[in-house]
């Protein structure tokens, strides 16, 4: 079977924030990332050489705006386009304006219509002339995006048989690992059952275990709240902490994460509903663990 479109990877995240004077130091010197650039309406952050992996938009509340994605040429980018129109999917170009706003080529949108998720795909983005200088973390890249959705078992099909992700590992109608095909990082994107549509945790991949270790001290004497590790996932073998952004919304660091190649790809794993499987260390989520954010223009 020819596969209709393949990704590159997670581009960028475009979160909803109530302040962005609160929240731009909060993700600048606790977190790491650095500004490009910031106006009194939207920040673009970095982690690396891409222009931006993150973009924080002034919000009447706050959330997850849409996820964007890397694709792996051109020729993808639109082979996509026409795959999701033909599927029904409705996807629209953005206006170029936009696009060079953002520092990306032609980039459509299109909304997951069961969680309500918004998702954009673009194949290049403005790569920075001088090197990200990492500050108080190693951040090698935005690592994912999790949401909690109520018409989970549609979310998962759709993304899988339409949208081209790869489920990695599941737990039977609970929760979904999916991989954005080829890129071989373990999860992309994940979806897990929930009572109303809603923004679950952003992932950041970080490139040492200290900067772990580090944040821990750094988010406890800046008086975050950690809602949950350290510890380690199961399934992917990723070594994370949690966090609450001032907003609320759940952040992530993560070091470690299995890669499923193209080349003999194991057979995702169903796995038990079980403490052990979030956390094979045994520390418990807060109550406030993945709890807040809204899906923008989404149904809740
Ligand atoms: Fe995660």
């Amino acid at each position: 079977m020819t596969l209709p479109f393949r990704y590159e990877k997670l581009g960028y995240a475009a979160l909803n924030v109530t302040s962005l004077e609160r929240s731009v130091p909060f993700y600048r010197d606790l977190m790491g990332l650095e500004v490009v650039t910031m106006d009194e309406r939207m920040a673009f952050l970095r982690c690396g050489q891409d222009h931006h992996s993150l973009i924080l938009y002034q919000a009447p509340s706050a959330g997850i705006k849409r996820v964007a994605y890397k694709m792996a040429t051109k020729a993808d980018l639109e082979r996509a386009f026409a795959h999701l129109a033909e599927s029904g999917m409705a996807p629209q170009w953005i206006d170029p304006a936009e696009s060079t706003a953002l520092g990306i080529g032609p980039a459509f949108r299109v909304r997951e219509p069961n969680s309500g998720l918004m998702l954009e795909f673009y194949d290049r983005m403005i790569q920075m002339a001088v090197p990200f200088n990492p500050t108080v973390t190693k951040i090698a890249r935005i690592g994912h995006v999790v949401l909690g959705a109520r018409k989970y078992a549609e979310s998962v099909r759709t993304l899988s048989e339409v949208f081209n992700f790869t489920v990695s590992d599941f737990v039977e109608n609970k929760f979904s690992w999916m991989r954005c095909f080829p890129n071989p990082l373990h999860h992309a994107l994940a979806v897990g059952k929930s009572e109303r549509d809603h923004l679950h945790h952003v992932n950041f991949m970080v490139s040492d275990i200290d900067d772990i270790g580090a944040a821990i001290n750094r988010m406890k004497k800046a008086g975050v709240q950690i809602v949950f590790g350290p510890g380690r996932h199961l399934p992917s073998t990723s070594i994370f902490l949690y966090f609450l952004d001032p907003d609320g919304m759940t952040m992530e660091f993560s070091f470690g994460m299995e890669e499923i190649h193209e080349e003999n790809p194991r057979e995702p794993r169903m796995l038990e509903m079980h403490s052990r499987t979030m956390d094979i260390w045994g520390s418990t989520p807060h109550e406030q663990f993945g709890k807040f954010g809204a899906i923008e223009g989404g149904h809740d």
